[in-house]
């Protein structure tokens, strides 16, 4: 069985698995960041280099203030304690989104962590804070703009100024809790990746969920515009 190289994860369902348990939203989050060091860890093991996870979106300042400063003080707490046992299991941790409007304290640990885990080689972990695809895009188009406004890009000179450069695009992306839609995560670096939609709610994703869904990719044919044959080499 081959293992996908880069994996990109809708983490999803936490509120309604706390509903379920007639627990507040907010419990569901705090189980939900205890899966995401649970499939950090196994991916790693299992041989995936890039993983990419979707932990706050730009729509979701939009949710009530009390679950926003909630969502933060957990990440702020994450960071500071969880991410650096991750730097002991070598694991090299990113962000991408806009820092602009988190708060400094945050930024600041996001910065120290990038920089401690920056030559670290199990795992590359991309958390996506801030986020969306559409920002991500028009971002990009501001820094071509910025470097060389009257030059006509290539598709792949334009996709080194989105935020998930150098890494390759994932090939396996996964949205959990039942949903089958982007909601503004990746976009342009999702063109061909396999997706996997699960109704497993995210603090329910255990490895085994992982196991199942790295199965199913394996029984895909990635064909990126070809015929079959030309595939299997029968042609
Ligand atoms: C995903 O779970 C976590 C974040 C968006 C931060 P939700 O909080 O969206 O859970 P549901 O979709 O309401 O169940
Ligand atoms: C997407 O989930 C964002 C994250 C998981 C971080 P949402 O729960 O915000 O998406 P919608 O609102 O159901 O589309
Ligand atoms: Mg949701």
């Amino acid at each position: 069985m081959s293992v996908p190289k880069h994996i990109a994860i809708i983490m999803d369902g936490n509120g309604r698995w706390a509903k379920k348990r007639f627990l507040p939203r907010v419990s569901g989050h705090v189980k939900g960041v205890s899966r995401v060091k649970e499939i950090v860890e196994y991916c790693s093991v299992l041989g995936v280099r890039y993983l990419t996870l979707f932990a706050f979106g730009r729509d979701n300042w939009k949710r009530p203030q009390e679950e926003v400063s909630f969502l933060m003080n957990l990440l702020s707490e994450q960071i500071s304690k969880e991410f650096y046992k991750l730097h002991d299991k070598n694991v090299k941790i990113r962000f991408i989104g806009d820092r602009a409007r988190l708060s400094t304290l945050i930024q600041e640990q996001m910065d120290s962590i990038e920089q401690l885990t920056s030559n670290n080689t199990a795992i590359n972990l991309n958390i996506a804070i801030d986020y969306s695809g559409t920002y991500d895009i028009v971002q990009a188009v501001n820094k071509v703009i910025a470097t060389n406004p009257n030059a006509p890009i290539t598709e792949d000179d334009f996709s080194k100024y989105l935020l998930l450069y150098p890494d390759p695009n994932p090939d396996l992306f996964i949205r959990t809790s039942g949903e089958s839609r982007i909601s503004n995560f990746l976009l342009w670096q999702i063109s061909y990746s396999e997706c996997y939609f699960t109704e497993k709610l995210w603090p329910d994703f255990n490895k085994k969920a992982l196991d199942i869904a790295i199965q199913w990719f394996n029984s895909r044919e990635r064909r990126f515009g070809m015929i079959s044959e030309q595939i299997q080499g029968v042609l």
